[in-house]
């Protein structure tokens, strides 16, 4: 996979009962969805996430409220407003990212390509650079 982080619009039915989305795996994210977890009841200010996985891909949606995922490849940093249950940003495996400007409520739902592996994680910023700029 592409290891560039990117906005990716997925389904919409709108009519006058309300609007749906859906996610199919390969279909709307290009890897089989292992995991799925979400984070919810952040207080104003505080800063999710702060690392990057060595294998795990990970797709992102704002289900509520909205915030905003910095992800930094090693070389560029790029700041994503997620304020829309029909985006998705999906972030390929050994991008750096971090979550933050939460607003009151907001939801942020990831789906995972692995289950959780404590091991998967890099939490060093110098060790995460040490392996993209390999
Ligand atoms: P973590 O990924 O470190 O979140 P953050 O970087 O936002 O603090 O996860 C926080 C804690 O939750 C950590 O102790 C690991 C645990 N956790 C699981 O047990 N399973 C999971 O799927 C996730 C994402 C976290």
């Amino acid at each position: 996979m592409e290891n560039k982080a990117r906005i990716l619009k997925l389904p919409e039915i709108i009519n006058n009962r309300g609007s749906l989305s859906y996610i199919e795996t390969h279909r709307h994210v290009p890897f089989d969805i292992k995991r799925v977890f979400w984070i919810y009841d952040v207080p104003g200010g505080e800063i999710r996430g702060g690392h990057a996985y060595q294998e795990q891909h990970e797709f992102i949606i704002a289900l509520s409220g909205s915030f905003d995922v910095i992800v930094d490849d090693g070389f560029n940093t790029q700041k994503f407003s997620l304020n829309r249950s029909y985006f998705g940003l999906l972030i390929p495996a050994l991008n750096w990212r971090q979550l933050e400007n939460f607003s009151t409520n907001a939801l942020s739902l990831h789906l995972s390509s692995k289950e959780y592996d404590y091991d998967d994680y890099i939490r060093e910023y110098e060790k995460f650079l040490e392996l993209v700029k390999k």
